[in-house]
């Protein structure tokens, strides 16, 4: 296995595409690491920076985590690891240890850290720049019905992308 350092936005079809199935999104704080299963995610360039904005809704034990944490990653399978995407998209970190329930490889990255997920095709090292909650009274009455019917908002979160990394087997 190999990590080989890339452009951010080398593979953004591949990405984009991905994140149907779903990505993992890291966090760790004071030595509580967890990770969940993402499908929402922009990649792109703010204030003159690679930037991969992430959004966790206030029900998740991330949430908890990242509202204290200084940086992220995101790591993204093109294809398999279905099973521990759904695994990591369904079940909370207040009741299960995913790393150990789903044997999750940790792999070091070289800017933050917060470790990846092995098995991925794409990494994500990320700093945290900035966030902010969704003003329900700002989304617009279709968006607020479809993604938000029991108002569990989501908080924008925007990292600095510090450094993206391709895994490649073999
Ligand atoms: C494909 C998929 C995509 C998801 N995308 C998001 C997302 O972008 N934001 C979010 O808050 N939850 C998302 N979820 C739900 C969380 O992954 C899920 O609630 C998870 O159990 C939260 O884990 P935690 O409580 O350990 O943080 C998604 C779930 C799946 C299966």
């Amino acid at each position: 296995m190999q990590l080989t350092e890339i452009e951010y936005n080398e593979y953004l079809t591949e990405v984009t595409e991905a994140l149907d199935s779903g990505g993992f999104l890291t966090v760790q704080n004071s030595g509580e690491l967890n990770t969940m299963t993402i499908g929402w995610a922009s990649l792109g360039i703010i204030w003159r920076v690679p930037m991969l904005l992430v959004l966790v809704r206030e029900s998740r034990h991330t949430f908890k985590l990242i509202e204290k944490a200084d940086e992220f990653t995101v790591s993204i399978p093109f294809s398999g690891l279905e099973e521990e995407l759904e695994f990591c998209g369904s079940r909370s970190g207040r009741n299960y240890d995913k790393f150990a329930e789903c044997d999750l490889e940790k792999l070091s990255g070289n800017e933050v850290h917060t470790p990846l997920i092995g098995g991925c095709d794409v990494h994500y090292e990320c700093s945290l720049e900035y966030s902010q909650s969704m003003d329900k009274e700002l989304v617009k009455s279709e968006v607020l019905e479809d993604c938000y019917p029991d108002w569990d908002m989501h908080t924008l979160y925007f990292g600095r992308i510090l450094n993206c990394l391709r895994e490649e087997t073999g």
